[in-house]
């Protein structure tokens, strides 16, 4: 635990946890929050200038891929976690297509104990749900609970056997651990490799329906009403998948559901120009299922905004636009991008700190998401209104596929603080390890 002392100054307290949203300052030491409130006085602490910021609880990410080990040329533990925490990220759960897979405990303990040397934000596996991601034999959940892992995913691909997902669901109930679902019918997607519609007809390319991913949210939350276990559906994009887990919670159902920056914000015109950077699965939508996402997300229906950071390499990206791998990096470009809910008027900045914070922290029932005095002190300072240029080769991926290289994009952390350790600052970089 670090000894650091660090009086963070003068900024907008943004706690969701406390419903608190004024001016003041935070107090840490030890490890922990100690105090906030107005003007406080702590001299001799290490100051952190907040005038103009926001003061959060860091981020959790719910869904990233760390690719270690496995494929450390695209992302490993070390680069994930140093380009999470220069986003504002205190915390992220890697998914388990990694090579291999993480279906055993001990690559859960493996990526446990890389993380701790190596990564200045907190990583929480996610284990797959059926061994090698193949959709048929269930892992060894408890052994793996045990082991840390905070949910179970076979994220990449969708469990298309029905009866599997229904054991499964059962069987999570006893370890306590939810669910997350891929939702893509794969027999409905087939090659499609662009969202279905008049962008994939103009550009000559096999498209990928919406109904493939209304389908199989649908069975999953159907499954999910069955067993009473709590099914987590990740990456939102359609519209019918919104409407589908509206009334799926109406009904009483413990569901819970996140979205990507780029589901936020993007629609499948950004690959008119053929960008496999904007190449994503599921595939960026039309601006119905955009508007239906903000939606979702702005009325609760949906709870947490999650990046789906998915590096892949030059190489692989500079392919034909079929050939190419889904996937984007967005740990550095998350906070700015969606700011624009804020900015529309859709969210409040206290609202988009609990979709970032609180409630991915609540969903794998992890600390976080809290400025609570005695808290862990995971902080994000954010300066909504600073530009600047996004450029992934300065950033801190070893990855470079973002649709955002090159933009000028509004708003950044500027300061993450993990566990009471500064571990980064916007002028200084990555500090620590
Ligand atoms: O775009 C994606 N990339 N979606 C996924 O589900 C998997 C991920 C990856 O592993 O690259």
């Amino acid at each position: 635990m670090s000894e650091q002392r660090i009086w963070i100054r003068g900024g907008r307290i943004l706690d969701p946890a406390a419903e608190r949203d004024e001016p003041g300052d935070v107090l840490i030491e030890g490890g922990v929050i100690v105090a906030v409130g107005a003007k406080l006085d702590a001299s001799d602490a290490q100051v952190i200038d907040a005038n103009g910021a926001w003061i959060a609880p860091g981020f959790v990410d719910l869904h990233a891929h760390l690719r270690e080990p496995g494929q450390e040329y695209k992302e490993d533990i070390a680069s994930g976690g140093r380009s999470a925490v220069a986003g504002g990220f205190a915390a992220v759960a890697c998914m388990a297509n990694t090579h291999p897979v993480n279906d055993d405990p001990a690559m859960t303990d493996f990526i446990i104990d890389r993380a701790k040397q190596d990564s200045p934000a907190r990583v929480y596996p996610i284990a797959a749900a059926t061994r090698g991601l193949e959709g048929s034999e269930m892992t060894e959940m408890s052994a793996l609970v045990e082991a840390g892992a905070v949910a179970f995913s076979d994220d990449g691909k969708t469990i298309m056997d029905g009866g599997v997902m229904r054991r499964i669901l059962e069987y999570s109930k006893t370890v306590g651990s939810p669910v997350i679902t891929h939702g893509e019918d794969r027999h409905l997607v087939g090659e499609g490799v662009v969202n279905e519609g008049p962008v994939s007809t103009k550009l000559g390319l096999p498209g990928n329906p919406a109904v493939a991913e209304d389908v199989l949210v649908t069975r999953d939350l159907m499954l999910a009403e069955m067993t009473g276990a709590h099914l987590h559906v990740a990456h939102v994009s359609t519209k019918g998948a919104v409407a589908a887990i509206r009334r799926s919670r109406e009904r009483g159902a413990h569901v819970t559901a996140e979205v990507t920056p780029h589901h936020l914000t993007l629609t499948d015109e950004a690959l008119l120009g053929y960008d496999t950077n904007a190449k994503v699965a599921p595939p960026l939508r039309s601006k119905a299922d955009v508007l239906a996402c903000r939606e979702g997300l702005a009325d609760g229906t949906i709870d947490a905004i999650a990046t789906d950071h998915a590096p892949h390499a030059v190489h692989e990206k500079d392919l034909e636009f079929t050939e190419a791998p889904p996937g984007l990096i967005g740990f550095e470009t998350a906070f700015p991008v969606v700011l624009d809910l804020v900015r529309g008027g859709e969210l409040s900045p206290l609202e988009l700190m609990r979709r970032l914070s609180t409630n991915p922290a609540r969903i794998i029932g992890r600390p976080g998401g809290s400025l609570a005095i005695g808290a862990a002190a995971d902080v994000a300072i954010l300066d909504p209104e600073m530009n600047w240029i996004y450029d992934p080769a300065k950033g801190y991926s070893k990855s470079r596929n973002s649709p955002w290289a090159g933009q000028t994009l509004k708003g950044r952390a500027i300061a993450t603080i993990v566990a009471g350790r500064l571990v980064y600052d916007v002028d200084r970089g990555v500090l620590y390890p």
